[in-house]
């Protein structure tokens, strides 16, 4: 066995162990979901032995702090698998187990709205799974000349659903990260960099929200030019005044220029 063998078998028991705990004893006393949790855990859609059994399809290679992604089938559903393990033992047990855990809690606090992948499970401390979602990213599609300012409305109106629920994305103005399917409708992938708004002070809210919905105008100015109203435009020239003094820019160790 490897040194990253040795360790995966001294520090897997203990990182399942805290997780667990953490996710479902530690409410246990006080929560009487506490046995739907536990039940909940042996009732995921597939597991990793399922993976070994029929191999995932890889969908992008992150480089060395990015996960993994790649497509499993099961039946009629293709899952997109986010996954952490390839990264080095430091990277996988910190950043890889903090972010699958950030985009698992994003993922379900925005289900029910449309273009957000449903059915979200972990996986693995380090993986998490949720459904394929058909389409071309925003970045393979603005060449096409097939999206229209129609569809940065729609898009404006899942950020602000988003909003509502308390959470921002904070990674929008990335083309890879917002999806077209082949009905027109808008998708947001990638909750990596997303906050929950429930323990920031009230103050910086409606600014983290410009945030967000300038990244949908950028995008609109670029891939529609002049087709953004002087309203929209004035929030977008706000943030973009702000942003050099701005701290959250998204994933601070993206995927944007290479891959492994
Ligand atoms: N649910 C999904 N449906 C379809 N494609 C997806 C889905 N999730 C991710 N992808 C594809 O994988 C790419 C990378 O996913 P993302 O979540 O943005 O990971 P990263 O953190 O590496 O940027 C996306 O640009 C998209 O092409
Ligand atoms: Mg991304």
């Amino acid at each position: 066995m490897d040194a990253g063998g040795v360790a995966d078998t001294v520090y897997c028991p203990f990182v399942c162990y805290v997780i667990l705990y953490r996710r479902t004893f530690s409410g246990m006393l006080f929560s009487i979901n506490a046995p739907i949790k536990i039940l909940s855990m042996h009732m995921m859609p597939f597991t990793l032995d399922d993976c070994k059994k029929n191999p995932p399809r890889i969908l992008a290679k992150g480089r060395w702090a990015n996960a993994d992604l790649s497509l499993f089938d099961q039946g009629s559903t293709t899952w997109v698998i986010k996954d952490f393990s390839p990264c080095r033992l430091p990277v996988r047990y910190s950043i890889g187990i903090f972010m699958v855990r950030r985009e698992l809690l994003a993922l379900k606090r925005l289900q029910g709205i449309p273009g957000i992948a449903v059915e979200p499970f972990r996986l693995s401390p380090f993986a998490l799974a949720y459904h394929y979602i058909p389409g071309a990213t925003l970045k393979e599609s603005r060449r096409a000349d097939t999206v229209t300012p129609d569809f940065f409305m729609q898009l404006e109106d899942v950020v602000l659903r988003m909003h509502e629920r308390n959470l921002v994305h904070l990674d929008i103005r990335y083309m890879r990260n917002i999806l077209i399917t082949p009905e027109g409708a808008p998708a947001i992938l990638d909750f990596q960099s997303s906050l929950a708004l429930d323990r920031i002070p009230r103050m910086f809210h409606q600014l983290l929200k410009a945030v967000d919905l300038s990244g949908v105008y950028k995008c609109w100015q670029k891939v529609c030019p002049g087709t953004l109203d002087a309203e929209r435009t004035a929030l977008l020239e706000a943030v973009q005044k702000k942003r050099s003094l701005w701290i959250f820019k998204g994933y601070p160790l993206g995927t944007r220029f290479s891959r492994r």
